[in-house]
């Protein structure tokens, strides 16, 4: 077991699918209590019930106050407290060249990527602050945070504010308080498939042909399971590293920005 996560209360976004979900059982198994949030309602209620009684689910949409707030009053109300709140929910629009701009993919993906991440932080810091004894903020990030892909401009924009993000919260928040980043490379989950698709297309080829060259560019030859991205997201928000703060910690299977 992980130390420090037994009793906690964490909110996971993005928990109804892909990292999210995994991250969710992840941390109920090493004790902890989750809020599993999600804008598709029926997809968090289905990774709760099957959790069982120490996760609740809630519709929330990341990208509006109102949704990150009710995250946090779904901690406080379901298990007292808040003690971690992994900003995961993240959407990767299509990939397409910057001179074939598309401002609604770009409102979208800023929107939940950007203003989300800034929402969620502010209103988990407002409680972590007023609990006056420390926690964590955890952003799933991405490789695509410190470097640039053709056809991702958007995408990777706004993880790359997510970094800016963790650095200037880093140097902000009280001490005790630990806020960091995980970037995973390619993760086996719906947002690959997307992907697959869209950069395959914006590239002249098709999603199995995209997928092959992704994986032959990935030293260890593979996507990462979503079961070991969510157990680098739990030993993150777990006492076992607690001088870890305001790091991007890449998880690439040997990708390197
Ligand atoms: N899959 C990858 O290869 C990969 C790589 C690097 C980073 N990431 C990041 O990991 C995170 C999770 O991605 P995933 O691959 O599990 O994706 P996914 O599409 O499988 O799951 C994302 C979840 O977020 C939810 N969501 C979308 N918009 C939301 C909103 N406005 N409010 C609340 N929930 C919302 C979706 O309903 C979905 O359940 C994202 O931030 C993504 O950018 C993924």
């Amino acid at each position: 077991m992980l130390k420090g996560l037994t009793g906690k209360s964490i909110v996971v976004t993005g928990a109804g699918a892909g990292i999210g979900a995994a991250t969710c059982r992840r941390l109920v198994a090493e004790g902890a209590q989750v809020v599993a949030a999600d804008i598709d309602l029926a997809a968090a209620e289905a990774i709760a019930k099957e959790i069982g009684s120490n996760a609740v689910a809630l519709r929330a949409d990341v990208s509006t106050p109102d949704g990150a707030a009710a995250c946090v009053s779904a901690a406080v109300d379901a298990f007292g407290r808040l003690d971690a709140f992994h900003a995961n929910a993240g959407v990767e629009g299509r990939a397409h060249l910057v001179s074939d701009f598309d401002l609604a993919m770009y409102e979208l993906v800023f929107g939940v990527n950007v203003r989300g991440a800034f929402l969620c932080a502010s209103a988990a810091l407002r409680r972590l602050t007023s609990q006056g004894d420390g926690g964590g903020i955890l952003f799933t990030s991405s490789l695509a945070s410190l470097q640039g892909t053709p056809s991702m401009a958007i995408y990777t924009a706004s993880k790359h504010a997510v970094h800016g993000l963790v650095r200037c919260l880093a140097r902000e928040v009280s001490p005790g308080i630990r806020v960091n980043a995980l970037a995973p490379g390619v993760v086996d989950t719906r947002m690959m498939r997307s992907l697959e698709q869209s950069m395959g297309a914006a590239g002249g080829t098709d999603a199995a042909t995209l997928r092959a060259g992704l994986e032959a560019a990935v030293p260890m030859r593979r996507y990462a399971s979503v079961d070991e991205i969510a157990a680098t997201a739990a030993w993150i928000l777990s006492d076992e590293v607690p001088y870890v703060h305001g790091e991007t910690i890449t998880v690439g299977g040997g990708l390197t920005p």
